[in-house]
Order: structure tokens, then C-alpha cells, then sequence
């Protein structure tokens, strides 16, 4: 029986909710009722699937879904994303309750930067400060100075004395594009996107040569190779305000494929091929990403679980630098 006893006991035992749903029921309804209800909020990654960004209150890139949790008056938020990102509302919204549909959707790059091994790494460089990609662990962040995200890191990096000596962690592309803009030389961690760094320029050249007209844009977590061919270069929320702001009819993503709805939905006359991948696989999705299902949030709302919980010294720690983030984009506008 789908009692809240057998929830949390199958939660236990599975890592995520798979109670059976009465398939009669109108999963879009239920969330909405459940949204009020509980007063709850559903915040969503451009990343995760389209009913999921339909029955969202708010989508979008790791930025704007920052800003929302830190201002939102809603008691539960309910984070249709991945771990870290839930995390990060957590440590903005400490009193609110927290939920994420599947716990164990997490992040590659992430999980490149285990906080023992960096906190080690830190030691080497003294005189350095450290500026994180919110892609990362509580831990990573509490060992921080400025987060930032992909729409405002070279802008936070530009917004540093020219002479400040910084580690950049985790994610080396991110990093070496930023070190490129802003003609630095950070020190950078060795870590990477799963989905971001799989996609093949001798592809992407193949599939410009078929489709001439048509645009590449691009992620800044993507290798080096890719951003040196791509049209334009942003975050999420950057690359799907190309697209709509931009006269072209075709462009070619490289980025997860799960931002092509919305894409599709703001510019039903243009065309969106996704990036070909450098193996035998057709697609673009981020497996974490994608772990969440409508079923997962139905069930996440139904029962209030799974939440994440953190450490109040840990999310003291690791909010300032989150905070530091948030009032350099608003005094940058962004
Ligand atoms: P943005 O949301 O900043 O575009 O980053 C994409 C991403 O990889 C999130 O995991
Ligand atoms: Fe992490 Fe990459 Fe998935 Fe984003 S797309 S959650 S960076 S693995």
C-alpha cells in the first residue's frame, strides 16, 4: 500500500520512489493541487523533460533557478534538477523544505571534485583565492570564495584585480574559456562535464557541411575544440535567448538536448539540430538529468521525500560565496 511509511521505507531501500501510480490519474492536475496544497514551488533545469518544464513554476539556467530559490515565499521547493542544485536552494532557503525527486541524480563534473582531495589541492596555492562553478558539492562551496555560474563567470572573474591569483574548480573548460576572455591564467582543477565533452568537432564540421546556414552555438562547459568552431557561447538561458533574438532559421546545439523544448516552443518557424556526439549514441541527455521523471515529482510532492537536508555549519559555510555570486550579478545586471 502507498501509505507515507511505505514511501519513506521504499525510499530507503531503492534510493528513489517507484510505488505504482493509478494510471487513471491526471499527473498534471495532482502536481497542481499538490502546488497549492502545500504551498509549494517547482523549480526547474532547462535540462529535464519536457512535462516537467510544462507543469514547472519557473525554468531555468543554474543562475535564474538560484535567484528564484533565494527569493521565493513558497514553504516547499521542489527542485526538478540535479543535487547540487537542489543544495544550493537549500543553503539560500535553510527554513524551507527542499525536495528533489530522485536524490540520486547527480553531477559528473560535480563528482570530480571529492572536498578532501580539493581541500589538499588548495593548500599548494596560498596566495590564490578560489572561484567555484556552482556545478559542485556544499563541500566544494564552503571551501570557496565567489561561486558563479556560466552566465556570470567571466564577469565575476573580470570583476577581480587584474593581479589576483585564483584556482578555478571544477570544470577545466569553463575554465579555460574564461582564461581566455579574460586573458588569465588561473590555476585549473581537472574536472568535466560528461555530456559537454563528448561532442565531436569532425562531426560538428560534417554536420555544417550538410547544413550550411545553419548556426553552432554553444556551452562554455564544451572542450576547446568545439567553442573555437561555435557562433555564439553562453549558459542555457543565454543560448535559448540567441535563438529568439537571432533572425537565423537553423542552429546546431551543443549543449543537453532537453533545452531544445524550449527552444522549439519560443521559435516554432526554426530549426534545432542537436551536436553529434563522439560515440555511437544519437543523444544528448544528461543521465542525471534525466533520472527525474513527472512520476518521480508526482510521488516527490505526494510524500515529501526525498529532501535534502544539510549541516547548518556546512550551509553557513558554503552560502557566503554563494551570496558573494548573487550581489555581483545583481550590481552586474544579470
Ligand atoms: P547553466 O544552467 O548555467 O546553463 O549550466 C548548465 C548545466 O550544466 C547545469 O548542470
Ligand atoms: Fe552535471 Fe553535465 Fe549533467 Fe549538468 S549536464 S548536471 S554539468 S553532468
Amino acid at each position: 500500500m502507498n501509505t507515507p511509511e511505505a514511501a519513506e521505507k521504499k525510499l530507503l531501500q531503492n534510493g528513489f520512489l517507484d510505488l505504482d501510480i493509478d494510471p487513471t490519474l491526471d499527473l498534471f492536475e495532482e502536481i497542481n493541487k499538490l502546488k497549492k496544497e502545500k504551498n509549494a514551488v517547482v523549480l526547474a533545469h532547462y535540462y529535464q523533460e519536457p512535462d516537467i518544464q510544462d507543469i514547472a513554476d519557473y525554468i531555468g539556467d543554474s543562475l535564474g533557478l538560484s535567484q528564484q530559490a533565494a527569493k521565493t515565499d513558497a514553504d516547499v521547493i521542489v527542485f526538478a534538477g540535479v543535487h547540487f542544485m537542489a543544495e544550493t536552494a537549500k543553503i539560500l532557503s535553510p527554513g524551507k523544505k527542499v525536495l528533489l525527486p530522485d536524490l540520486k541524480a547527480g553531477c559528473s563534473l560535480a563528482d570530480a571534485c571529492p572536498p578532501d582531495i580539493f581541500a589538499k589541492f588548495k593548500e599548494k596555492y596560498p596566495d590564490h583565492i578560489v572561484i567555484t562553478y556552482v556545478n559542485c558539492s556544499a563541500g566544494i562551496k564552503a571551501l570557496s570564495d565567489i561561486v558563479c555560474t556560466s552566465t556570470n563567470a567571466v564577469q565575476i572573474v573580470d570583476s577581480l584585480p587584474a593581479d589576483q591569483k585564483i584556482i578555478f574548480a571544477p570544470d577545466k573548460n569553463l575554465g579555460a574559456y574564461i582564461n581566455k576572455k579574460s586573458g588569465r591564467d588561473m590555476v585549473l582543477w581537472d574536472g568535466a562535464c560528461m555530456v559537454h565533452e563528448i561532442f565531436s568537432r569532425e562531426k560538428i564540421t560534417k554536420l555544417k557541411e550538410r547544413h550550411p546556414n545553419a548556426l553552432l552555438i554553444a556551452h562554455p562547459e564544451c572542450e576547446t575544440a568545439v567553442l573555437d568552431m561555435a557562433d555564439y557561447i553562453g549558459s542555457t538561458t543565454g543560448l535559448l535567448n540567441f535563438t529568439i533574438n537571432n533572425q537565423n532559421k537553423e542552429f546546431i546545439v551543443a549543449t543537453e538536448s532537453g533545452i531544445i523544448h524550449q527552444m522549439v516552443k519560443s521559435n516554432p518557424d526554426k530549426v534545432f539540430i542537436p551536436a553529434p556526439p563522439n560515440n555511437h549514441c544519437a543523444c544528448n541527455d544528461c543521465p542525471h538529468m534525466k533520472l527525474n521523471t513527472l512520476e518521480k515529482l508526482y510521488l516527490c510532492m505526494k510524500y515529501d521525500l526525498p529532501e535534502v537536508t544539510l549541516d547548518k555549519e556546512l550551509i553557513e559555510k558554503a552560502r557566503l560565496p554563494i551570496e558573494r555570486m548573487l550581489e555581483i550579478s545583481a550590481k552586474l545586471g544579470l
